[in-house]
Parts: structure tokens; C-alpha cells; sequence
């Protein structure tokens, strides 16, 4: 029997990855399906600002740009994945172009025009191609216009996927909660892409939109596949520190361009903690004002252009400059106060270099995916860089692999017949707020043996009132996000566990060194025999 909705390739999430996918696909005549549990502009890849690293200047090399990536990684990145990502870093872009992205150009002295790049934190160069600080935003809506007007492609809103359907370690189609009809739907697939974006949404501040619950990872999971190096949450300095300021993110580009980090007395401190000054690494700068705050008892430190000419801080950060006036901060005149918030996954499922997954028919691209690109420590920039070259390597291998594969028949469809509607749902809003306090508390930016102990006690206690919650009710949105939340917690929380050094964004008391006695390991962990899949 066939299913409710049948299509070559089932793409969950409308972010750069899922996008770039699908439009790669569609174009050789693919029927594509694309899922998103909100609005197609759901994902981080709408609020994106800083820019995509790739090398446009004639004095950066490829292999600066290699380099840069292996430092800032922290001895953990796969050196032929990050050579294979920046080698196509010219054609992403270019690529993007012909889609309609209208990146910032300047003119040279010759009168030519070129893209105007911006410099990051751990790049050697200016390197980063953005659409002034709004550079998501432009992407996004460019991609979302070509899918809309492919007739190959499906576009679905507000579908969220509860799990994959798989049979002998083959995915063959997934179950969906249409949240508008508030009903699950069958999908039947050929080939499945998660594309579902990063988990920072475990933590209590955090840059990342309402999306970010690492649903891909645990829907992954929960059906076989093993996750790697998800202790590398990476937490980035600068969000601005305001009670209505939702962890708005104030994007490195503006250190790139001369922003000082400060202390309440007005005194830099970047200096004492790296050579590179405001300009290291996002784990060693995060760490430094983490640092600051606790030693000082301070809220916040403060980020501070003030230096530089007004037109030219309205001219290049228009949407920040706007975001911090409505909290009556005028960053042309007056320091903003900052604090870190997690930004990140640099760790996820685990891909080889086409973007397959350990089940057949099953690839991840983007955030949700962990391809050794970015190590223990995504270096800036480099994140929609690898969306974009995944989701071409991911479409090569796909569009090989399509012809030989029939459509998946007789699903089992989705039994709901055992469970009734909530008495309580207010259940669910508050384990959310206890799982994302204790991540926050424990699972942070500096860790110890102990905390993480406690966090995964806490954890345990969760996924049990989790799992009987959902055994005897109907699903709801935040239901299945928080039953994502608690899986990919415990993750986080057993990498960290495993991790004996501090390495990267992973920093712990209990071993501050790196230990570089032996080759660095990934951390991997592979689901046993009681997680998998189960119906209602
Ligand atoms: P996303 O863009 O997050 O998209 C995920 C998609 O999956 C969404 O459509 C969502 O609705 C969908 N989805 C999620 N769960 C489900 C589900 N259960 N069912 C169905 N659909 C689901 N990186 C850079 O390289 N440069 C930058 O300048 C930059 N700036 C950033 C600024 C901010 C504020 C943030 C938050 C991140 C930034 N990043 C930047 C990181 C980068 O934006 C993301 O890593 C990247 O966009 C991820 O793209 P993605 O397609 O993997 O996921
Ligand atoms: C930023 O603009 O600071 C974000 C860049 C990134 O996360 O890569």
C-alpha cells in the first residue's frame, strides 16, 4: 500500500543545507520533498550575519585558509574534509550568486568593483563574502525564492518530524506531526536528508531561533546512527547583554573591524589571554570574558567601536546599529554591553565525506551533521561554507544512487489508538526550563567531573518523566522538542564525559591541559540495542 506523501528525497529542514539540496536536486528532474517544523526562514541560517568564509583575496591562499581552519580546530579537524571545503569555497559562493544572493562589493582604486570581504576571529585574512551584517537573511530568502518557484520541489511548513522509519538499517520513510492539522503523516522516501540545523536551544542563552533543538540528532540517533564530538558546543562571545535582548548577536565582523573588548572601567583584557587579541579564537575569547565576569562578580563585559566614524559603523552594521538603538544603545557613541551565549553544535551525527550516515538511504547535512570540518572548534564563518559544499557533494552522490532505488511500500502507519490528549501540559514547559538551566549551569563553558555528574542525574530523572509522558499522550510541538532536548542532552553531557583534557570548547578544571601524549581522538558514541525507533 502506498503512503499518505511519497517522494524521491525527503529533505527535513529549509535552512542553507536543506535548501542547497534540494534545489541541486530538483534541478536534474528529482522530485523533492522539503520539511520545516516552523516558517521556511526558521533556521539559524536566516539570522546569519557575519558572512561565508572563501578565499576571494589575492593575497589569501587556499592554504591559509586550510591552515587557519586546522588551528582554530584544535588539533581535531579531518585535514582532507577541511581541504576538500575550502577548495570549494570560489564556487559556493558563485553558486549562491547565480541563485540571486547580492553579496557587498566595494570598488578598487582601479574603478573595478569586487566583493568586499570581512575579517573573523582565527582567519589570517579578510575572507569572509557577507550581504552587509544581515548575510543569512539574504541567502535565505534568495533559496526560499528559487524553491518556491521550482516545480520539482514541495515545500511543507510547519511539519516536524517525530522519526524515521527504517527497516533492516534501511530508511524508508518518517513520521510527521503536521502541527497546523495537529495530526501525524506518513512520508515514504527513497532517500532521507536530516538537515535539521544545531542544538544550542539546550541552553538557556543561547543566539540560535526557537528551531535549534537538535531534533535531527536525536531522531538519529534513535534509529542507529552513531553521533561524534558533540562536548564542542561552541558558545560565542559577543550577544548583547540586555533583559529584552533575547541573546541578540553582535557579530564577530565587528571585532574584524576594530572592536575592543572592554572591562566596566573601560580597560582591555583580550591581550592577557592571546596574542591575537580580540581576534583568537571564539573558544579562547569566550573563555576569556567568562573568565572576567566570574573573577570581577561583573553581569557583562562591553564591546566598543566607538572609534570609528558613525557613517562608517551605519554603513557596515546596519542591522545591528538599528537592533541595539531599540534598546537605546547607540554603538557609534557608547560601548555595548556584552555577554557569551551558545551559538553552535560543532559535533552531531556522523558523516563521511558525501554526507552518508551510518543507515543506508540516510544522509545529514549542515549543523546537525559532524563531518571533521570544524574539530573542537568551528572556526567563523566556516559553518554555511560546509552547508553548502555538503549539499553539493550529498546531491552527487545521490542523484548516483536514485535510479537504482524503488519507492518504500507498506510503511506502518502511525498508531495513536493507546494515548489521549494532556491533563497537563505544563509538565512539558517546565522540564524544559530545568533542562536548559542545569545545561547551562553544568554543561557550559568551564566544566568539572562533578557538575557533569549532576547535570547527568538530572538528565536521567527527565527522560523518564519524558518518556512516560509521551508513552500515554498525543504529540504537540513542544513535546517532541522537548524529548529531542533531553537525548541530545545526555550526549552532550556522555562526550563531555568521555573527553579526559580540555581541548577546543571543551574546558574542564578536572584536566585543563590538552593532552598530547597520543594522536587526538573524536569522541564517538554509538546507540545500543534500547534506543530505537518506536510507534505509539
Ligand atoms: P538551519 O538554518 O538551522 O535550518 C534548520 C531547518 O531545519 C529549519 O528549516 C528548521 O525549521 C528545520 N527543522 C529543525 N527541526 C525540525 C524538525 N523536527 N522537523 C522539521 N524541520 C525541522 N555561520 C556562518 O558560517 N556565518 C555566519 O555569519 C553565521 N552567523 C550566525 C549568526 C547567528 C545568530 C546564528 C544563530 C548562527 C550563525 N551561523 C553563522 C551559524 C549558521 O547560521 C548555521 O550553522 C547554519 O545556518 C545552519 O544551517 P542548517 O541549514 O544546517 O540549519
Ligand atoms: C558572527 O557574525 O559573528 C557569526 C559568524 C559565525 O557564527 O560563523
Amino acid at each position: 500500500m502506498k503512503s499518505e506523501f511519497n517522494f524521491d528525497v525527503l529533505v527535513i529542514g529549509s535552512g542553507g543545507a536543506g535548501l542547497t539540496l534540494a534545489l541541486k536536486l530538483a534541478n536534474s528532474h528529482t522530485n523533492v520533498a522539503v520539511l520545516s517544523k516552523f516558517a521556511l526562514t526558521a533556521g539559524s541560517t536566516y539570522y546569519a550575519q557575519g558572512g561565508i568564509s572563501a578565499v576571494f583575496d589575492a593575497n589569501d591562499s587556499l592554504e591559509s585558509h586550510l591552515n587557519d581552519t586546522l588551528d582554530s580546530g584544535a588539533g581535531l579537524c579531518d585535514e582532507e574534509i577541511v581541504r576538500l571545503t575550502v577548495n570549494h569555497g570560489k564556487e559556493s559562493i558563485d553558486w549562491l550568486r547565480e541563485q540571486g544572493v547580492l553579496f557587498t562589493e566595494e570598488q578598487t582604486i582601479n574603478g573595478e568593483t569586487k566583493l568586499h570581504l570581512n575579517r573573523e576571529g582565527g582567519h589570517s585574512h579578510r575572507r569572509v563574502v557577507h550581504t552587509a551584517d544581515a548575510t543569512g537573511k539574504a541567502v535565505s530568502l534568495s533559496l526560499i525564492e528559487r524553491a518556491e518557484e521550482n516545480s520539482n520541489i514541495t515545500l511543507f511548513e510547519n511539519h516536524n518530524i517525530i522519526d524515521l522509519i527504517t527497516e533492516n538499517n534501511c530508511c524508508v520513510g518518517a513520521y510527521v506531526f503536521n502541527s497546523r492539522k495537529q495530526k501525524v503523516e506518513t512520508f515514504a522516501a527513497k532517500i532521507i536528508v536530516l538537515a535539521t540545523g544545531g542544538a544550542s536551544k539546550a541552553y538557556l542563552y543561547s543566539t540560535n531561533p526557537q528551531s535549534s533543538t537538535g531534533d535531527g540528532m536525536a531522531v538519529a540517533w534513535r534509529a542507529g546512527c552513531r553521533v561524534s564530538n558533540l562536548e564542542f558546543m561552541q558558545f560565542h562571545p559577543t550577544c548583547l547583554y540586555h533583559p529584552a535582548g533575547h541573546s541578540f548577536l553582535i557579530s564577530e565582523a565587528v571585532r574584524g573591524e576594530g572592536g575592543r573588548l572592554i572591562l566596566p572601567d573601560g580597560s582591555a583584557f583580550m591581550h592577557h589571554f592571546d596574542e591575537r587579541g580580540e581576534l583568537a579564537p571564539r573558544d579562547i575569547v569566550a573563555r576569556a570574558i567568562d573568565h572576567e565576569m566570574k573573577k570581577r562578580g561583573i553581569d557583562c563585559v562591553y564591546l566598543d567601536i566607538s572609534h570609528r566614524p558613525a557613517s562608517f559603523i551605519r554603513e557596515h552594521f546596519p542591522n545591528i546599529y538599528q537592533q541595539c538603538l531599540e534598546f537605546d544603545i547607540d554603538m557609534t557613541q557608547q560601548p555595548i554591553p556584552v555577554v557569551p551565549a551558545a551559538h553552535y553544535t560543532c559535533g552531531g551525527v556522523l558523516t563521511d565525506s558525501f554526507a552518508r550516515t551510518d543507515i543506508e538511504n540516510l544522509y545529514a547535512v549542515g549543523e546537525v551533521a559532524c563531518t571533521g570540518l570544524h574539530g573542537a572548534n568551528r572556526m567563523a564563518s566556516n559553518s554555511l561554507l560546509e552547508c553548502l559544499v555538503f549539499a553539493e557533494r550529498a546531491s552527487e552522490d545521490i542523484k548516483q544512487k536514485l535510479p537504482t532505488l524503488t519507492m518504500p511500500k507498506n510503511l506502518p502507519f502511525w498508531d495513536e489508538s493507546k494515548v489521549s490528549d494532556s491533563d497537563e501540559e505544563v509538565v512539558v514547559s517546565h522540564n524544559w526550563n530545568e533542562l536548559r538551566h542545569f545545561m547551562w549551569d553544568y554543561v557550559g563553558i568551564v566544566r568539572t567531573d562533578k557538575r557533569l555528574y549532576r547535570a547527568m542525574n538530572r538528565v536521567e530523572l527527565l527522560k523518564k518523566e519524558i518518556a512516560e509522558y509521551y508513552a500515554h499522550f498525543r504529540v504537540t510541538s513542544d513535546l517532541l522538542e522537548l524529548r529531542n532536548l533531553v537525548i541530545v542532552a545526555e550526549l552532550i553531557i556522555r562526550c563531555a564525559q568521555q573527553r579526559k583534557e580540555s581541548r577546543g570548547l571543551h574546558y574542564t578544571l578536572d584536566y585543563p591541559q590538552t593532552d598530547n601524549s597520543k594522536p587526538a581522538q573524536n569522541t564517538v558514541l554509538k546507540p545500543d540495542s534500547s534506543c530505537t525507533p518506536h510507534s505509539k
